[in-house]
This record gives C-alpha cells, sequence and structure tokens, in this order.
C-alpha cells in the first residue's frame, strides 16, 4: 500500500493523516481490508505501536472497523469519498506577457539535440579535466565546514569578489574594486538582471549577427526589441549601429560567438566612444576568455573603458563545468546598487558553499593549474580537430580559426541550407551529433555553417568524427551529383 508521510509530528499521526488521506480520496475503498499491523510496520520502516497507535484513532474517528486479531477494514459508512480535484486544464492561454513571449521562442534544447549520439559535438560541454570532480568534492567539503550557514551576502562572498578582482586584472587588464562585482547564477543570470535592471519593453537592445541564443532569448522574453547589427572578420561593424542608441549594446569583444573572429581594437575604440556619445550600455560577454591558444589575445573591452559605461561578465560554466551555475560581473559603479536590488529581489545572492570553495580552488592556486592543463588539452584537441576537417573534408569546408574557445566554426560555401540540414541527419543517424550555427541568426546566415564543439570527446574520438563528417559530405555530394527526378523524365 503506497502511503506517503509528510514528515511533520510523530509517526503515528503523520501515518493516521496519510490514511485518511487515502480513504477519503478514494484509494482505499470503503470495505477495503487493512493490511495487518506487523505488515505495515515492516513496510514503512516504524514501529508495530506506531501502526496500532494509528489505526486505534482512525476506529475512534469512525474511519476503519474491526479488531486487532480478526482485521481492520475501511468503514462502509464512510461518506462517498471526494471527488476528485478538478485539474487545471493542460493547457491554458498565457496569463502574462511574459509567459506568451516565453513560449513562442525557439525551442531552447536545439541547441543540445544530438546529447544521445556517441560522438556529440555540442559546443559548451566544457568537462574535460578528469580530475575536477574529485577535486571539486574536496573543496566542497572544506567549504561547507568552514562557511557561515546563516547568513546570505547578496552581492556574493568577499572573498570570492577578491578573488575575481585579481583574477580580472592579471588575466583581462580589468582594474576594479570588490564592491563593482556581483556574483551572479551564470551569465543567464547577468543578462536577466541587466534586462530589470536597464529595459523596460519595447526597449532597444543591439546584439551580433550571429550572436548568443540564449541571450536574446532572454531579452525577448523580457519584451526587449533586438536589432540585428553584422559582424565580419572583425568583429561587430560598429558602424551598423543606428544614430539613435539603443539602451543596450551587447558584444562578446574576445571571440565573437559563435562566428569566431575578435573584435578588433579599432572596432573597440570605436564602440566605447558611439557609447560614450549615445549614451547607450555595453555588456561584453567574455564567456570563454581563458580559453586561449596564441598569446595574441587583447585585454577586455572593459579595460579600456574610460566613461564606466560596460558590464562585464564572466562565467565559470564554461571552463569549470555548466551545472556550477556561477558567473561574475564588474558593473559600471553608476548601475551598482541598482544591480544588487534586482539581485536580492531575485534569489537574495548565489550558494555560499559554492563560492566558498570556488574561493578557496582560486586562491590556493587550483584554478590556475586547471586552466593550464584545460588549455593545454583542448589546444590538442583543436589541432586534432582541424587537422581532422582539413584531411577529411578539405576545401569543402572553410574553417573560422580564432586560436580560442570550445568550437571551431566550418563554413560550408559549396552548399545550401537544406544540404546542411541533410548532412547533419544523416551525421545523426550515424552517431555524430553536428551542429548548425543558423539558431544563433535572427535570419539564416548566405552561407551555412557548423559550430563544431570539441571539449566533449577525446582526440581518438575527434579522428572518428572528422572521418564520419567527411563521409557524410561525400553523401550530399553524391545525392547532387544524382540527377533529378524530372531531369531524369526529361531525359527519357
Ligand atoms: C556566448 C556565451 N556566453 C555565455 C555562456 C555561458 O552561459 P552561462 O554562464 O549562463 O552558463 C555561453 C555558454 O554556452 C556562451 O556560449
Amino acid at each position: 500500500m503506497f502511503l506517503e508521510l509528510d514528515g511533520h509530528g510523530p509517526h503515528y499521526s503523520q501515518l493516521t493523516r496519510a490514511m485518511k488521506s487515502a480513504i477519503l480520496s478514494g484509494r482505499l475503498a470503503a470495505g477495503a481490508r487493512l493490511p495487518p499491523t506487523r505488515v505495515l510496520a515492516e513496510d514503512l520502516g516504524v514501529s508495530r505501536i506506531t501502526v496500532l497507535t494509528a489505526y486505534e484513532q482512525l476506529r475512534a474517528e469512525g474511519y476503519i472497523v474491526g479488531r486487532v486479531g480478526s482485521g481492520s477494514y475501511v468503514s462502509t459508512s464512510q461518506a462517498d469519498p471526494m471527488p476528485p480535484r478538478r485539474t487545471t486544464p493542460r493547457s491554458i492561454a498565457p496569463l502574462t506577457r511574459y509567459a506568451k513571449r516565453a513560449r513562442q521562442l525557439a525551442d531552447w534544447s536545439i541547441t543540445a539535440k544530438h546529447r544521445d549520439r556517441r560522438l556529440d559535438m555540442q559546443y559548451g560541454r566544457p568537462q574535460v579535466n578528469p580530475t575536477l570532480g574529485a577535486i571539486w568534492g574536496r573543496e566542497l567539503a572544506w567549504a561547507a565546514t568552514h562557511t557561515k550557514l546563516d547568513c546570505t551576502n547578496i552581492q556574493g562572498l568577499p572573498a570570492l569578489r577578491e578573488q575575481i578582482c585579481d583574477y580580472v586584472a592579471r588575466r583581462r587588464g580589468i582594474r576594479t574594486s570588490p564592491d563593482q562585482v556581483l556574483i551572479v547564477g551564470g551569465t543567464q543570470q547577468a543578462v536577466a538582471l541587466t534586462s530589470r535592471v536597464l529595459l523596460d519593453e519595447g526597449d532597444e537592445v543591439a546584439l551580433e549577427e550571429p550572436h548568443y541564443f540564449s541571450a536574446s532569448q532572454q531579452f525577448s522574453a523580457h519584451g526587449a526589441s533586438l536589432l540585428a547589427i553584422p559582424t565580419d572578420h572583425e568583429g561587430l561593424v560598429c558602424s551598423a549601429l543606428p544614430k539613435q542608441a539603443p539602451r543596450l549594446v551587447m558584444v562578446t569583444p574576445s571571440h565573437q560567438f559563435p562566428a569566431g573572429p575578435a573584435l578588433s581594437l579599432s572596432r573597440r575604440q570605436e564602440l566605447l566612444s558611439y557609447a560614450r556619445e549615445t549614451g547607450c550600455w555595453i555588456m561584453e560577454d567574455d564567456y570563454d576568455n581563458e580559453l586561449r591558444y596564441d598569446a595574441s589575445a587583447l585585454p577586455a573591452l572593459r579595460s579600456l573603458d574610460g566613461d564606466d559605461r560596460v558590464i562585464y561578465v564572466g562565467t565559470f560554466s564554461r571552463v569549470m563545468f555548466g551545472a556550477l551555475r556561477l558567473g561574475y560581473m564588474v558593473l559600471p559603479e553608476a548601475l551598482c546598487g541598482d544591480f544588487i536590488n534586482a539581485k536580492y529581489l531575485c534569489d537574495r545572492g548565489s550558494p555560499a558553499i559554492e563560492q566558498a570553495a570556488l574561493a578557496h580552488f582560486m586562491e590556493y592556486g587550483g584554478f590556475e593549474r586547471h586552466l593550464r592543463y584545460v588549455t593545454r588539452e583542448l589546444g590538442a584537441r583543436r589541432r586534432e580537430l582541424i587537422a581532422g576537417l582539413q584531411q577529411h573534408a578539405g576545401d569543402r569546408v572553410q574553417i573560422a580559426d580564432s586560436h580560442a574557445g570550445m568550437h571551431v566554426t566550418a563554413w560550408l560555401p559549396n552548399y545550401d541550407h537544406a544540404q546542411v540540414d541533410a548532412l547533419i541527419a544523416d551525421a545523426h543517424e550515424r552517431g555524430l551529433g553536428l551542429y548548425s550555427i543558423a539558431p544563433h541568426y535572427r535570419k539564416p546566415p548566405d552561407v551555412p555553417g557548423l559550430a563544431l564543439g570539441y571539449c566533449g570527446l577525446s582526440r581518438a574520438q575527434l579522428q572518428e568524427a572528422m572521418q564520419l563528417f567527411g563521409e557524410c559530405l561525400d553523401a550530399v555530394d553524391a545525392a547532387a551529383a544524382q540527377p533529378s527526378a524530372a531531369a531524369r523524365r526529361r531525359q527519357a
């Protein structure tokens, strides 16, 4: 018999309540025999006295009849069981404008739709360090015993904010103080808070075209109006920004997502001048700044920002693991108070133990060691992927090599979108998960492309994946070489 005890008060009263509810809802029908007290006690892992006391109580209230020894039965004089609760219909009209807009968004699982494939080339799956799980477990254990569990800090644990100041100064050239750092639940929460603080419904946000799918979804659900600004080999084409400035421009300067180029120095200066002259804000999504495979990385846009217009966002999702859900913002001074209010209203602060563990990991050098490992390993996987692409796809693909990040963008200039969709479907059948770049565009690009993630696969798997990729391309080429049915009919 399935009885769920609610955990409140002594066992016998929990059991009495659970049995009453089963009788009233009709799950225990009138006249049904109850299990012997010894059996029920064993089933539920409680003492027999507990069950006897509950049965006595139910008998006293008239829910059951019978005697100990001769069996107990649900009383037949019970009123009709409660009519089944009317459930809300499965589908109702959205109750708010937000819910309505969120329903209209494209299915967000499309960026993970080959998760079940043996060789999944999803581009955001970062866990490459096999020792990280064990190390992280130790850090959490340490943090659990060294964290005050009765207080939360809305802005984030001071120790972590200090580590982040040190980190962004060393690696990204950003000088800031812990007062301007806000710990958030990843970039996704940074975008959500930015929407709340900066945007009313209808306000404009300029996004790179292509851009980070999840960010544009967040802005759209919030009711912002999106402007897609083209990008080229130097990143955002700043001259295409409108004269009438949007409230916010969101960019990925160190590694344009997902196409690859870095925003050139002259474009950075152009963008900062635009913000200064028009009064708009800039959001710098520095999502994979840690992963550089050459020495030419530019410092963050925020480090050049003399006017305090850049909201800088970093995340640990990429370089640690996605489920950590920790990121950080370096905020313009004028916006700090509003962001802290928004964070308080949203969740009153990020989880303290994880923050303490991360601060400790950073302070004692574990994070830097992990970064060195990941960069070395991913650099090797990247080289393997590119070599495999060159060998098996040859000049059928154009590789946008940016010496950074966790994916390589491969353009397929000789194919149309339908052919690339067929290629992806065929690869899926053969166990290879390929992802089109198209969901990251407002309007599909002229040339189809793939974002090939290489961090979820070992070097040997990448070789195999590229061989399969070449075979799938051969199949598309062979299909294109076949005369169409109409042409065959004409020939006949
Ligand atoms: C462009 C971009 N920004 C940020 C992120 C990280 O988002 P989050 O910190 O919410 O996990 C990703 C992850 O895929 C990304 O591709």
